[in-house]
């Protein structure tokens, strides 16, 4: 039962400073500006520098995202932080970004869906908002996907960069909030996208260092597919559950893992593009990060306006997809 309307009080983002841009790829790879631009969309990414974690960019984002919402830090009740490249194995990196903010009556804990993780955050954050159960949840996504990247590797290493977002989720009134989700998962495309060693199947030692396998591997063109599929069932899945239409959407805010697969995903809907919000062309993939760091500069800048409908779509490692749609 939902005793109360959950909704995003406060979106915050932030991004390294250091630009690696597609002509700097050039001269580490076999590639060219111009196959990255065509293929992918992506004209340059940002990266952490050497000694700063997933934690440094998850706090920072959580930090702009809280005075958005006019919160202190003991206001929060719940941290989860969206994730697949922890500071540590563990403890979670929820817990670091807790200990930063002076969150100290916050529970804490990571969520793994890759580039799904800020949905399944977001409607894990919802269902305690909506339950009674906390006030006042921090949902922050955030990858360095830099440092499980191969950069001899010319097919992956041009697609992802470094970033995070977040944002407050909280009690809101009836006529807005989170109106409704769509989560799913396929793991049997587990190996489409994924990190062969580290974990627990294959613990890291000098062979699997030597051999490469704690960067990601991917499948590319089956991940395309799955990826132009997911996102427009999950998306029109998401609008019907709460009651509307395709142009009843104001702004969508999809995965940015490639400006054509978001063309695609569109084009299957019928969505037009002047109502979609694309940056992939400045961070290039950022995983769980992508979708609130293109949500909050869409709220900063104007481009989402207060009760506006807005849809959030994407899909990811795992393999997942989700979706939200939310009255602004
Ligand atoms: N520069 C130049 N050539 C390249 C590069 C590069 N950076 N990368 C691959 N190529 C070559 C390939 O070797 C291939 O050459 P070949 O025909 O001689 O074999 C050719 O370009 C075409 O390769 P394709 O894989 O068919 O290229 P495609 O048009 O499919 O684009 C891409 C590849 C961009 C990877 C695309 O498949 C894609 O975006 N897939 C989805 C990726 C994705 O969304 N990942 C999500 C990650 S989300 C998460 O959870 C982390």
């Amino acid at each position: 039962m939902t005793l109360h309307r959950a909704g995003i009080l406060g979106t915050g983002s932030a991004v390294p400073e250091t630009i690696l841009s597609n002509q700097d790829l050039e001269n580490m790879v076999e590639t060219t500006d111009e196959w990255i631009v065509s293929r992918t969309g992506i004209r340059e990414r940002r990266i952490a520098k050497p000694g700063e974690a997933t934690s440094d960019y998850a706090a920072s984002a959580a930090e702009r995202a809280l005075a958005a919402a006019g919160l202190s830090a003991d206001e929060i009740e719940l941290i989860l932080c969206a994730t697949i490249t922890p500071d540590m194995l563990f403890p979670a990196t929820a817990c670091i970004v807790q200990d930063r903010l002076g969150a100290t009556k916050a529970a804490a804990y990571d969520l793994s869906a890759a580039c799904t993780g800020f949905i399944y955050g977001l409607a894990t954050a919802s269902a305690f908002v909506e339950s009674g159960m906390y006030k006042n949840v921090l949902v922050i996504g955030a990858d360095l996907v830099s440092r499980i990247t191969d950069y001899t590797d010319r097919a992956t290493c041009v697609l992802f960069g470094d970033g995070a977002g977040a944002v407050v989720v909280g009690r809101v009134s009836e006529d807005k909030g989170i109106l409704a989700f769509d989560l799913g998962s396929d793991g049997s495309g587990a190996k489409n996208l994924y990190v062969p060693a580290g974990g627990s199947l294959n613990p890291a030692t000098s062979e699997t260092v030597e051999q490469r396998l704690h960067f990601i591997r991917m499948g590319g063109r089956d991940t395309f597919k799955f990826a132009v599929k997911a996102m427009s069932s999950s998306m029109e899945r998401a609008i019907a559950s709460a009651g509307l239409s395709l142009s009843d959407v104001d702004v969508l805010v999809p995965h940015q893992a490639n400006v054509r697969i978001i063309e695609a995903a569109c084009e299957r809907t019928g969505l037009p593009l002047d109502k979609v919000i694309i940056n992939i062309d400045k961070y290039g993939n950022t995983s769980a990060a992508s979708i609130p760091i293109a949500l909050d500069e869409a709220v900063r800048s104007g481009r989402i306006h207060p009760s506006d409908v807005c849809v959030c779509v994407g899909f990811g490692g795992g393999l997942t997809w989700g979706a939200a749609a939310i009255r602004m």
